[in-house]
């Protein structure tokens, strides 16, 4: 999704926003650009293009400056068009533009300000929702750009991340934060401001996060921050260690490549220093709050929601406490009947995603205040707004398909079904202490399925061809099967549904032909034998399948039945183990077809706006 860096300095800051974008780029974006301050005017350079071909604009036009603002866009409101990516510029006197301006989100009342500039007299160039603020802003310019924009934001409805400068004030760069993530990053003599602290990795580690209703005026020795009441406030300095490391590909043709296979690090990384179970994993107050909840409600989009709905099957089954699994953009919007003693679970890699973040917020005002989240960015808006939370270890994610974050929010959520479970007391001590055993074996289970990637290439080699595929699983493995179809989908542009294998002769059983691949998780659980009969149903019309089976499970390879075996048998774990060759399969397609695997067309890893 969009992405934002600016600069005051005193040093020309073309390589920083470049690198800063280039940072930001695996969010996803279909255009991007930069603006700058030069010789008293504003200049910018913007491209449908990557990056790279942006930096080479930039190499041709000879740009350099020591104030500006680049922007990576994802469009909303206009077509993926160069007229329509930011920056943008506004200023009537003698058509020479005075004010540039980036914006993460979406305005909502942009219709109604539109008319109002248009009937000023202003001329629009893009079909934006953010070139409406950058005439506001020069509309309202009365010299002072930090008092412009406190003013000019009291205009504005819904989302937004904005950093502006003036040709006016060429050692100013001002911004603004409402509901989309805005950093200031400090340097000495010299400042930034990002909407991730990712994107001044290597420029500078001292970043303070804004919270929402902030203005911000960034000079060179000086930031001011105002709040959301207009009174001056000081925000904690963090300071962030670069993921520098993130961005280095190593052996690997692409980054989902590269976390797919960290995954056993990963896992490791999230379990390191539990000793043992207990609800302080959570925070302070789980105890009390654990003790006092009767249900659970899941809040999450995407694959994010897939590993909610996998927990539900663990709480329910070992906690013995009802879960509510819910779509974010649905239950925010949605007549619900709230249940005061709900515990509100959001499940979110990057603790940004504007639709869970809304659902959140919309629990709480429905007076549900028992909030966890289950997130890999210490620092987002997601923890912050919880009470409770319990940190992933996954580290950087860049792939836009979600893998690494997934599996280790699956192990956070079976942590989590543990500690409900002993604080309701409905597990015993030594089934606690084995659960918690197979989690720590979980990191060499995890290698010795990667282990199975040449077998898997090969079927992905037969996947290539194909427009059309089907999943299936059966209880809690029926979440995993909807997380390979959408990872399959996502990164392959390869059509594929999910279904429960029970649900197979109520409708999809009529899409089954010789030519629909029919990939089925099948480890030798409670359910395999009503799998197996499923499995039949398929054959008996031509469907071919590529089964995931356990050792025990006795499915061999016969006509139309490929079976890949794993390598154990992993009880309530085994979703955690079946994601691995779903995430290869799709992985090793996309790359048979040539996509583009990391950044897939339309798509964006974190979701700032509804
Ligand atoms: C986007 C990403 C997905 C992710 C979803 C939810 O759609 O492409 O990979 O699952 O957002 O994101 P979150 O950060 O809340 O987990």
């Amino acid at each position: 999704m969009c992405g934002i860096v600016g600069a005051v300095a005193q040093r020309d800051i073309t390589p920083i926003l470049v690198e800063g974008l280039k940072r930001l780029e695996y969010r996803g974006y279909d255009s991007c650009g930069v603006a700058l301050y030069i010789n008293g005017q504003l200049k910018r350079t913007r491209s449908t293009q990557r990056v790279a071909e942006l930096e080479a604009l930039i190499k041709e036009d000879n740009f350099s400056g020591f104030t500006g603002i680049a922007h990576t866009r994802w469009a909303t409101h206009g077509a993926p068009a160069t007229h329509n990516a930011h920056p943008h510029f506004s200023g009537q006197d003698k058509g020479e533009p005075r004010i540039a301006l980036v914006h993460n989100g979406i305005i909502e009342n942009h219709d109604e300000l539109r008319d109002e500039l248009k009937a000023l007299g202003y001329a629009f160039e893009s079909q934006t929702d953010t070139e409406v603020i950058a005439h506001l802003i020069n509309h309202l310019y009365n010299g002072d750009l930090f008092e412009t924009l406190q003013q000019a934001v009291r205009r504005l409805e819904g989302a937004y991340a904005l950093a502006v400068f003036c040709r006016d004030e060429p050692h100013r760069v001002v911004g603004a934060r409402q509901g989309s993530p805005l950093v200031v990053g400090l340097g000495n003599n010299e400042n930034f401001l990002a909407s991730d602290a990712l994107a001044l990795a290597g420029t500078t580690d001292q970043i303070i996060y804004l919270e929402d209703g902030d203005v911000i005026d960034l000079q060179l020795s000086k930031v001011w921050i105002i709040d959301s009441h207009g009174k001056p406030v000081e925000r904690r300095v963090h300071t962030v260690h670069a993921h520098t490391a993130a961005a280095d590909l190593g052996p690997y043709r692409h980054y989902m490549q590269k976390e797919i296979f960290e995954q056993p690090r990963a896992v490791g990384d999230t379990l390191q220093d539990i000793d043992n179970i207990t609800p302080d994993l959570f925070g302070d107050d789980a105890y009390k709050i654990f003790k006092d909840i009767d249900n659970i409600l899941i809040l999450a989009c995407g694959t994010s929601f897939y590993a909610g709905l996998t927990a539900k099957y663990w709480i329910e089954s070992i906690a013995r406490i009802p879960v509510n699994v819910e779509i974010a953009s649905e239950y925010r919007y949605r007549d619900s009947v709230p249940n005061p003693k709900s515990l509100v679970v959001t499940i979110s890699q990057s603790g940004e995603t504007a639709d869970t973040l809304a659902a959140l917020k919309h629990a709480r005002s429905l007076g549900m205040e028992h909030t966890l989240t289950i997130c890999n960015v210490q620092t987002s808006a997601m923890v912050r707004e919880c009470k409770l939370n319990f940190i992933t270890r996954a580290g950087v994610e860049i792939g836009v398909a979600s893998t690494k974050a997934f599996t280790t929010q699956l192990v956070g959520l079976f942590l989590l079904t543990l500690a409900l479970a002993q604080v309701k007391g409905r597990i015993s001590e030594e089934k606690e202490a084995d659960y918690l055993k197979q989690l720590r074996h979980l990191p060499t289970a995890i290698s010795a399925v990667l282990a199975l990637e040449p077998q898997i290439m090969a079927w992905a080699d037969r996947f290539a061809s194909k427009e059309n595929a089907l999943f299936l699983g059966r209880g809690m493995h029926y979440p995993i099967a909807l997380e390979g179809a959408l990872k399959l989908k996502e990164i392959s542009y390869i059509h594929a549904e999910a279904y429960p294998a029970g649900e197979l002769k109520h409708g999809p059983l009529a899409l089954v032909t010789e030519h629909m691949p029919v990939v089925t998780i099948a480890p030798n659980d409670e359910l395999i034998e009503k799998l197996k009969s499923n499995m039949q149903e398929v054959r008996a019309r031509g469907g071919e399948l590529y089964v995931f089976a356990d050792n025990d499970s006795k499915i061999v390879n016969s006509e139309g039945m490929h079976v890949i075996r794993m390598p154990e048998h992993y009880g309530k774990l085994s979703p955690i183990l079946h994601t691995i060759p779903l995430q290869l399969l799709s992985y090793h397609a996309a790359c048979v077809r040539g996509t583009d695997v990391d950044k897939p067309r339309n798509l964006a890893k974190s979701v700032t706006v509804e």
